[in-house]
C-alpha cells in the first residue's frame, strides 16, 4: 500500500503537469474547477510505463481508492492495461488480454476521447473508439469515458460492457460478451435459457462443460428476449430477461448473508468458475460451478485419467504421470498431414483402455452403435476422430473431435476407450538421433581432414625446410622470400614448421 501511494502521488504530479493544455482548453466546465486529480483523466492526458516498476503502474484511482487502473507487468516485457483491486493486488479486468503489449518507452497511453494504447513499432493495440471527456472508475470498479450533456453526464463507452474472466457485482453479462480464462482455454457465455462453459481444445470447435439452465421459479423465459446475468450483492448469479424477477438464481454459500466486501466471479485457468467475497482482507470462496475435480475439462491434462477423489494417473498405464499430461499437448487432427489429406495408421498408434468415462458425457453428442468394433472403426476411418468411447451395456458409441484431454476413471469396464497417439515424439526422437549422428558424422570428417591436412602441410613444410636447407647450403637465397613462404602456410603449419 505505501509503495502505491507514493507512485500515485508521483503519477498525480506528473499527470498535473500534462494536464496544464487540457486545462486551457476546457476551463469553461464546471467539474474542471476540482482541479485534475488522479480520480479523473481528461483530454491531452498520456502516460508510458515506468521502466524500474516491477507489477502494477497506477494511474487512476476510484473515490474510495479500491480500484486502480494502470499498467500491469507481465514477466520482463509485457505490458496490459489493467484495473486491478487494490487491497488484493488481483486484476479484475484486462483492456488487451489477448494481446499485450511492450513494457517498455515506446509503448503510450493516451485519451483524446478515446483511450488509446499504442505503440509506434505496432500501432493503435488497442482502442474505445470514443469521443468523451473525462475517464473516471466508479466505486463498483466501473471504468467509464464520459461526455458532459447539459447538466449531467452521459457513459459512452464503460469497461464492465467488456469483461475479460472476472465479473465484479453488479456488472451485466450480456449475451454480446463472454468471460474468457487467462489461459485462453475456457470461455462462458450464455444461450438462450443457459449459461454454458465452453473449452477450446481444437482451435475452432468449442466443446460445452458445463451448463447451467434457467429454473424459471421466479419469472418465466420469455421467447426471443435476451437474457442477462449478473453477480447479486445478496449472493447468487442471477439470470434476467427484465429487472422485475430473475428467471434464476444460482445461489451461493453466503446467499442472503449480509457480507460488507464486495463479490466477484472469475473463470479460472483450470476452467471452474467460481464466486468469491471480499472478508478480512482476503477472497474467500463461497461457490465453483463443478464440484467434483475430476469433471473438469482437463483435470490431468492431455491423455490423463482423473481417480476418485481427483488423483491423477495416465491413460496409458506404462507412463508415469507427471504434472501437465501424459503425452504433449496436441492440436489440429489427422486430416491434413504435409499438406495432404491423409488419414493413414502410420500417423499414431492406439492406445485402449477399459474402465473409463467422459468428464461431460451428459452434454456430449453421441450415436447408437452395434458393436465395438463398429464404434472403434467409425472414429478409425475418420482423421477428424481423436478417439471414441463405447459403452458396451447401452450401445452408445461418443466420438471425440479434439485432441485426447483427461478421462475419468470408471470401476465398470463396460465402458471402453479408443484414442489414437500421434507418433511425433517417436519421429522427432529419431529425428534427433539423425542429427546426433549427422554431427558426429561430421565433426569426426573435419578432424579426420585437419589431421591429414595439418600433417601433409607438416610433411610438405619439411619438404620444403629440407629443400630450404640444402638450397640454402647450395645457393644464398635471400630472407624475404623464406618470409613469404612462412606467410602463404596456415599458423598452425608454421607451428608445426618451427619445432
Ligand atoms: C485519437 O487517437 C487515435 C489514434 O491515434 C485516432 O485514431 C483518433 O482519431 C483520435 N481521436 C480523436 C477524437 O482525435
Ligand atoms: C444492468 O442492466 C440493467 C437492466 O438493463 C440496468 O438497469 C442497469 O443500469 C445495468 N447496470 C450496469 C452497471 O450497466
Ligand atoms: C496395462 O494395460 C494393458 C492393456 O489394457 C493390460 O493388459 C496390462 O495388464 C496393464 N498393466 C498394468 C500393470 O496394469
Ligand atoms: C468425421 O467426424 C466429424 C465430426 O463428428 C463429422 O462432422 C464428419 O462428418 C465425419 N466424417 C466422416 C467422413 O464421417
Ligand atoms: C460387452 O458386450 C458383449 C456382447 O454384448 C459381451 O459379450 C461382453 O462380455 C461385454 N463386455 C464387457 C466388458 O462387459
Amino acid at each position: 500500500m505505501s509503495t502505491m501511494g507514493s507512485t500515485t502521488e508521483s503519477t498525480a504530479r506528473s499527470l498535473g503537469f500534462l494536464l496544464l493544455p487540457a486545462f486551457l482548453l476546457y476551463v469553461d466546465h464546471s467539474w474542471l474547477s476540482v482541479g485534475a486529480t488522479t480520480q479523473e483523466l481528461l483530454i491531452g492526458f498520456t502516460a508510458t510505463p515506468d521502466p524500474p516498476v516491477s507489477s502494477f503502474q497506477p494511474l487512476l484511482h476510484n473515490p474510495n481508492g479500491t480500484f486502480s487502473l494502470g499498467f500491469l507487468r507481465n514477466g520482463s516485457s509485457q505490458l496490459a492495461l489493467a484495473i486491478v483491486h487494490v487491497p488484493s493486488s488481483e486484476p479484475v479486468w484486462l483492456a488487451n488480454p489477448t494481446r499485450w503489449a511492450r513494457w517498455s518507452k515506446s509503448t503510450v497511453l493516451f485519451f483524446n476521447g478515446s483511450l488509446v494504447l499504442s505503440d509506434p513499432h505496432t500501432g493503435v493495440l488497442w482502442s474505445t473508439h470514443t469521443d468523451g471527456e473525462r475517464l473516471l472508475i466508479l466505486n463498483s470498479g466501473n471504468l467509464q469515458i464520459q461526455k458532459l450533456d447539459g447538466s449531467g453526464s452521459v457513459v459512452l463507452w464503460q469497461s464492465f460492457d467488456f469483461p475479460s474472466d472476472t465479473l465484479l457485482e453488479n456488472q451485466n453479462f450480456t449475451m454480446n460478451v463472454s468471460l474468457v480464462s487467462s489461459n485462453g482455454l475456457y470461455s462462458m457465455r450464455l444461450g438462450d435459457d443457459f449459461i454454458g462453459l465452453y473449452v477450446e481444445f481444437k482451435a475452432g470447435l468449442d466443446q460445452i462443460y458445463w451448463r447451467h439452465r434457467a429454473l424459471e421459479a421466479k419469472a418465466s423465459i420469455v421467447d426471443g428476449r435476451p437474457i442477462y446475468a449478473r453477480v447479486s450483492p445478496n449472493g447468487f448469479l442471477g439470470m434476467y430477461q427484465t429487472e422485475a424477477a430473475p428467471v434464476d438464481v444460482q445461489s451461493f454459500n453466503t446467499f442472503h448473508r449480509p457480507i460488507s466486501g464486495i463479490r466477484r466471479l472469475r473463470l479460472e485457468s483450470d476452467g471452474n468458475l467460481r464466486g468469491y467475497y471480499w472478508y478480512d482482507s482476503k477472497w474467500v470462496s463461497d461457490f465453483q460451478a463443478i464440484d467434483n475435480e475430476c469433471e473438469l475439462p482437463n483435470a490431468c491434462g492431455s491423455y490423463g485419467l482423473c481417480l476418485p477423489g481427483g488423483d491423477c494417473r495416465c491413460l496409458d498405464n506404462r507412463t508415469e504421470y507427471s504434472s501437465g499430461g501424459c503425452f504433449p499437448p496436441e492440436s489440429g487432427d489427422f486430416c491434413k498431414v504435409r499438406g495432404e489429406d491423409y488419414a493413414s495408421a502410420t500417423e499414431y498408434w492406439v492406445l485402449r483402455r477399459a474402465g473409463v468415462e467422459l468428464p461431460y458425457k451428459e452434454l456430449m453428442g453421441f450415436e447408437k452403435m452395434g458393436s465395438l468394433e463398429e464404434c472403434e472403426s467409425s472414429c478409425k476411418s475418420n482423421c477428424s476422430c481423436w478417439g471414441s468411447v463405447f459403452h458396451n451395456v447401452s450401445g452408445f458409441c461418443y466420438a471425440l473431435n479434439y485432441p485426447i484431454s483427461t478421462l475419468v476413471s470408471f470401476g465398470d469396464a463396460s465402458k471402453i476407450g479408443y484414442f489414437k497417439v500421434r507418433r511425433i515424439e517417436e519421429e522427432k526422437t529419431r529425428r534427433g538421433v539423425r542429427l546426433a549422428d549427422g554431427i558426429a558424422l561430421l565433426i569426426g570428417t573435419v578432424l579426420i581432414f585437419v589431421g591429414i591436412a595439418g600433417f601433409g602441410t607438416y610433411m610438405w613444410m619439411r619438404r620444403k625446410e629440407l629443400e630450404h636447407d640444402i638450397f640454402m647450403e647450395e645457393q644464398d637465397l635471400s630472407h624475404g622470400s623464406y618470409r613469404e613462404l612462412l606467410r602463404s602456410s596456415s599458423f598452425g603449419a608454421v607451428e608445426l614448421c618451427k619445432r
